[in-house]
């Protein structure tokens, strides 16, 4: 069973601020979404990336990443309006031979490659819908109009990227569901079907806040990169 990574890599990343789409915007003096691809392009799993670049830029993102990606096959594709849309258009996009499909936020530049052969792995167990999921540390609230109370941290985990999907289940989530939801895990859960977990990596934080790229630097820092 061969494994394609898609990348939706088309969201303005307003909250990092103003300037390029977030993908574009640069750690340690590469674009997110160099950093990205090309960890999931040196996973031993991969055979394929998939990229929804920002709306007309295409050519560029084929242009950063050609050099990069050397041991996979590179498609680019045109993102849309929400990311649901682009993961959808990535998904079009992928090679028909591949049958395991992971989706992985370019905002994760920094998710080792080991992360996404440990969830192509379990999908290819068996496993429909898999996402690596990190512990609570925080003590959480529920805030309410009529006051706030306390939610057990115990049984919360924090969702990361990349999930993994058998492609047919994917497929069928994105046909069916057309809410708007922040992850694919979510469109298949809505089908009824499990969602397995697997441990997540403290690399794989999201890029959101500007405070974000302070801490994927020290990171980056750390790797020697
Ligand atoms: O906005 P958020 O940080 O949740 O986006 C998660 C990922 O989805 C990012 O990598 C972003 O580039 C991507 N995205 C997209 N198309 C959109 C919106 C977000 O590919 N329209």
């Amino acid at each position: 069973q061969d494994t394609v990574a898609l990348v939706p890599a088309a969201g303005r990343g307003e909250r990092l601020g103003p300037g390029a789409p977030k993908s574009l915007r640069h750690l340690g003096g590469e674009p997110l979404v160099v950093h990205a691809v090309r960890r999931l392009a040196t996973a031993s799993s991969v055979a394929a990336v998939v990229v929804a670049a920002p709306p007309g830029a295409s050519e560029t993102v084929r242009e950063l990443l050609a050099p990069v990606v050397m041991t996979a096959e590179l498609i680019v594709v045109e993102g849309g309006d929400t990311r649901q849309a682009s993961v959808a258009a990535a998904l079009a996009a992928a090679p028909g031979h591949c049958d395991i499909v992971l989706v992985h936020d370019a905002a994760r530049a920094l998710a080792p490659p080991e992360l996404a052969d440990a969830v192509a792995a379990a999908v290819r167990d068996g496993h429909p819908a898999v996402v690596p999921v990190l512990p609570v540390v925080d003590t959480v609230r529920q805030v309410t109009a009529s006051g706030s109370s306390t939610i057990d941290r115990e049984a919360l985990r924090l969702v990361q990227t990349p999930q993994g999907f058998s492609r047919s289940v994917l497929a069928k989530a994105h046909a069916e569901c057309d809410d708007a939801l922040t992850d694919d895990a979510g469109l298949v859960e809505r089908l009824g079907l499990p969602v397995h977990t697997v441990p997540g990596h403290p690399n794989a934080l999201k890029v959101t806040r500007p405070f974000d790229l302070v801490v994927a630097s020290a990171v980056l820092a750390a790797e020697g990169g």
